[in-house]
């Protein structure tokens, strides 16, 4: 067995995602991006989200005074874009121009998707839970705008070409060589 070195309690977790939320709805309150790490599927049925955000943040306002919010899954090609919105605030900076990145409105939510991500979540939040260093805000997953391109005759998005970003332990990285598929364990058994 491997000699383990036992820390405190952390947020080691990884890989996590990095996505790009957005939020406001373009008109009482502006369009704006923050980057977040903390985010993640919580419920199949009904689909939720949830993304945990600091309360001094620009964006909490946004989500809080609007009840909605994206989850935009960024390529690792937009890796430096990803950071930039999360080190700059929505208060100083209009993000979606400074980091050259396109604003649509979503379909089902007024808050914007990123046009340039293949994946875009349209949430509206249904619980909101403070948990200490940051606000959970769960969001039901009312629509998913993904990149036809990525779409193949089957109708399945074909993830491996998304070129999907992640995050672990303080950098970026791709999603790497397919491992296997769900269930492929007990198929190989049989
Ligand atoms: C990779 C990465 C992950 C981040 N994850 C989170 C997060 O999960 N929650 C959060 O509140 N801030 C997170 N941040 C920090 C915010 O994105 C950052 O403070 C941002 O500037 C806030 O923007 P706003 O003031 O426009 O809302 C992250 C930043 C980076 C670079």
């Amino acid at each position: 067995m491997a000699r383990k070195t036992i820390w405190q309690g952390g947020t080691q977790l990884a890989p996590v995602p990095a996505v790009l939320v957005g939020c406001g709805n373009g008109t009482d309150f502006k369009y704006n991006l923050i980057t977040v790490a903390w985010a993640g599927i919580v419920c199949s049925n009904p689909p939720m989200i949830s993304v945990s955000i600091r309360p001094e943040r620009y964006s909490r306002g946004l989500i809080e005074s609007t009840g909605e919010f994206t989850v935009n899954v960024p390529t690792v090609s937009m890796a430096e874009k990803v950071d930039y919105c999360g080190m700059v605030s929505g208060r100083n900076v209009d993000k979606f121009n400074a980091a050259n990145l396109t604003a649509k409105p979503g379909s089902k939510v007024a808050a914007p998707i990123v046009d340039e991500c293949p994946l875009a979540l349209e949430c509206r939040v249904v619980h909101s839970l403070k948990l200490g260093s940051h606000i959970m805000y769960v969001g039901e997953i009312v629509a998913v705008q993904a990149d036809s391109e990525l779409i193949n005759a089957k109708g399945k998005f074909e993830i491996e070409k998304a070129d999907i970003l992640g995050y672990a332990h303080g950098s970026y990285y791709g999603m790497g060589e397919k491992a296997g598929d769900f269930g492929f364990s007990v198929k190989k058994k049989n």
